[in-house]
């Protein structure tokens, strides 16, 4: 930890890679592990841009359940602290998360590479709308539709789907640019998003990952492995810089 706050305290520009175990602690369930949804559906079938084209009602399934659990999540101490770092040099998060509790604690710059559950577009006619505007609807398991009629869908990457363009070329310059890449609760199994903590590395950059388990990254690029839950460990840094 010591070594790992000196890193922080070091770095000029600190960019942050956050996956599902960063909002475990404000209840969001994981992907993947004991309590993944992936053990329970099946993403191809329920998360992918086939799935999508198939059977829009049986996505939807799992496109309220996630909606909701996200709705409901407020951000932990460890989105605070993040917000907090930005006074010790963090410029950019780059989130695979699509629950916006990084923006919801105040973060300045978010890039969520995989898109956001805040937001519902229509694939025939691509008018976009607040998810909140239909919520009450969503949650009485209603399928909410466009005005052209077409069934709508979250402003999210399914499974097949290309990441966001603008989205992730700034998430590569950002990485490119920062001397410390902190990867926190991801298990660094998605790409392109995996990658990011290796070309930050290749670039340059230190290495400080916070996960309650090793992941691939941990024996092969981390230089510093803080093994703990993301709200926890980060608070412990936090007050640590500020000492
Ligand atoms: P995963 O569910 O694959 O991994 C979650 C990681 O968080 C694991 O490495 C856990 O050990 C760790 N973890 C769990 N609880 C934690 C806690 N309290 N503190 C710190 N770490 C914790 O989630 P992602 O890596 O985000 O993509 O998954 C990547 C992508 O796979 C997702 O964005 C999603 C999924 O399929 C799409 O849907 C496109």
């Amino acid at each position: 930890m010591k070594e790992a706050v000196e890193a922080v305290s070091n770095a000029d520009k600190i960019v942050v890679l956050t996956g599902a175990g960063m909002s475990v602690e404000s209840g969001v369930a994981p992907f993947r592990g004991d309590d993944g949804l992936w053990n329970e559906y099946d993403p191809q079938e329920m998360a992918s841009i086939t799935a999508f084209e198939r059977n829009s009602e049986r996505c939807w399934e799992l496109f309220k359940l996630q909606i909701k659990e996200c709705f409901e999540a407020d951000p932990h101490e460890g989105h605070k602290a993040l917000v907090d770092l930005e006074n010790f040099g963090l410029n950019s998060i780059i989130t695979q998360n699509i629950d916006a509790l990084h923006q919801e604690a105040g973060s300045t710059e978010v890039l969520e590479i995989h898109g956001t559950l805040d937001e519902l577009v229509c694939p025939s006619c691509g008018r976009s709308e607040e998810t909140e505007e239909r919520y009450e609807e969503i949650l009485d398991g209603e399928i909410p539709r466009c005005e052209c009629g077409s069934i709508m869908r979250p402003n999210v990457v399914l499974f097949g789907e290309p990441l966001p363009e603008g989205v992730m070329k700034k998430a590569r310059e950002r990485t490119e640019n920062c001397d410390l890449m902190m990867s926190i609760g991801t298990s660094a199994v998605v790409q392109p998003a995996a990658s990011i903590p290796l070309m930050a590395k290749r670039s340059g950059a230190e290495v400080l990952e916070i996960n309650i388990e090793s992941t691939s990254l941990t024996d092969n690029i981390t230089d510093y492995f803080l093994q703990g839950k993301a709200g926890e460990v980060l608070k412990e840094i936090r007050d640590a810089l500020r000492e």
